[in-house]
């Protein structure tokens, strides 16, 4: 068995956000060594999940990465599992299996389930529908092609289909109002809305159909049984201790956590959660009213010879972009919610060091949270340029570009008042 370790040494040491990945390598001792599918709408679960066992067993983390989404019409192959067990990993992550059939892939095992997702009913939030026979008679429903629900319509034939190419074409016929409601895997929903700032015009709810339910699982074949029985351990003391739920949690868009995860609708593979190691930052005021006066003179001087990294028309639009996007975790005034404070002497503190381009790596790949690395880069540098003007940052005449953000060296402290 080929064993080798091509060390893609993404790493990143930022304070509370340290990821270190490494790409090949089995399981060896002081290590969890896991594969993740980073085709799936809920990759950043798996990481979540991943880093908490490694977390909670005290070892390192490895994680392979691979492209789940396979090609053609077949999807991911099957056989391909085995071969990922059997060469890059120990523990392959985020295997949706169904709740209904409990089917394994054949040479392999699973884990006990440690999340939950499946195919969802999306309504606009005004419909009082939350299952497929309060839909009004004649509805149509938006389905993407050859998943699970298209079958839905044979015992709910009231209903009209709307067959898309895509998850995507389909979340947008529904923005659209082209139809009324979707049929759709819940990850992929999540993803989107989480995108969108109509967010908050769609709801969702299980689908109580046949094979509408998942349970994740890892799977391993069967030389690892005693890392997936450790993993077993970690994922039983993680629920009972309520963490896992709260990593499931930061990922649930809407209403009560639901852990969510991925696809998998010709045998692709899913995905898992996130450690949040928040930083928990509570703005403290300084002392006495002499001492503010003092401090707001010396940051007044002090932001004159700021460099002036950005216009202020990038920050304004910045401004609607984080609100849309980020202000759900980080707080409309950037006072911290799930995520910690984007804002004040604890964020852009001396001891957290942060340089402009640390702070802007962190945004554009791994924020937001549920969907990292999704927006265009000119969004990621108007948040930046947000950030930067919200911290006491003077704007200028030249806009911020992609590539100086990603290179500034320039402190970051707080400099307002
Ligand atoms: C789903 C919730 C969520 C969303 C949405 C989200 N974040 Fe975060 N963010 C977090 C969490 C949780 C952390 C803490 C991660 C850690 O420290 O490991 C974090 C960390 C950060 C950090 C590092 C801060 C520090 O002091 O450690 C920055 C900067 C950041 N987010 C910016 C953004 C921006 C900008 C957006 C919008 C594009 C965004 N986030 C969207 C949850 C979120």
């Amino acid at each position: 068995m080929s064993r080798s370790t091509r060390k893609a040494g993404l790493k990143l040491c930022l304070i509370g956000l340290a990821a270190v990945l490494m790409y090949g390598g089995t399981a060896a001792a002081g290590v969890l060594s896991v594969c993740i599918d980073k085709s799936s709408p809920g990759a950043s679960m798996d990481y979540g999940v991943a880093r908490a066992v490694a977390a909670q067993q005290g070892n390192t983390l490895k994680v392979h990465e691979f492209d789940g989404s396979g090609s053609g019409d077949d999807g991911f192959p099957a056989r391909q599992f085995n071969k990922l067990a059997h060469d890059s990993c120990a523990l392959v992550l985020g295997y949706p299996i169904d709740a209904d059939e409990k089917s394994v892939l054949p040479g392999l095992h699973a884990t006990a389930p440690y999340g939950h997702t499946g195919f969802v009913l999306v309504t606009a939030k005004g419909s009082k529908a939350t299952d497929l026979d309060q839909l009004p008679s004649h509805t149509s429903v938006a389905v993407t092609y050859q998943t699970t629900p298209n079958l839905y319509f044979i015992d709910h034939p009231q209903l009209q289909a709307d067959v898309h190419l895509s998850n995507e074409d389909a979340l947008k016929a529904l923005e659209q109002n082209k139809v009324h409601a979707a049929m759709l895997w819940q990850p992929t929903v999540v993803k989107y809305l989480s995108q969108r700032r109509e967010a908050g015009r769609f709801a969702y709810h299980e689908l109580h159909e046949p094979h509408a339910q998942f349970n994740l699982v890892a799977l391993y074949d069967s030389g690892n049984a005693s890392v997936a029985a450790a993993f077993d351990k970690s994922i039983a003391s993680m629920t009972a201790s309520g963490e896992l739920a709260r990593i499931l949690a930061l990922y649930a868009e809407t209403g009560p956590a639901q852990p969510m995860v991925h696809v998998a609708v010709h045998g692709r593979p899913g995905s898992a959660w996130w450690r949040p190691r928040t930083r928990r930052t509570a703005d403290r005021s300084c002392g006495s009213a002499e001492l503010k006066r003092r401090h707001a003179t010396a940051s007044r001087a002090h932001a004159a010879a700021l460099p002036k990294l950005f216009t202020d028309a990038q920050a304004t639009e910045g401004k609607e972009k984080f609100l849309a996007i980020c202000a759900r975790c980080h707080g409309p005034a950037l006072e911290g919610r799930v995520g910690p404070a984007l804002k004040g002497p604890n964020f852009a503190s001396a001891k957290a060091d942060f340089h402009v381009g640390d702070v802007f790596t962190i945004v554009s790949q791994n924020m937001p949270a549920t969907a990292p690395g999704t927006l265009e880069h000119q969004d990621y540098v108007k948040i930046m340029a947000f950030l930067l003007r919200e911290n006491g940052y003077p704007a200028g005449k030249k806009a911020l570009t992609y590539d100086e953000a990603k290179a500034s060296k320039v402190e970051l402290r707080y400099h307002g008042t």
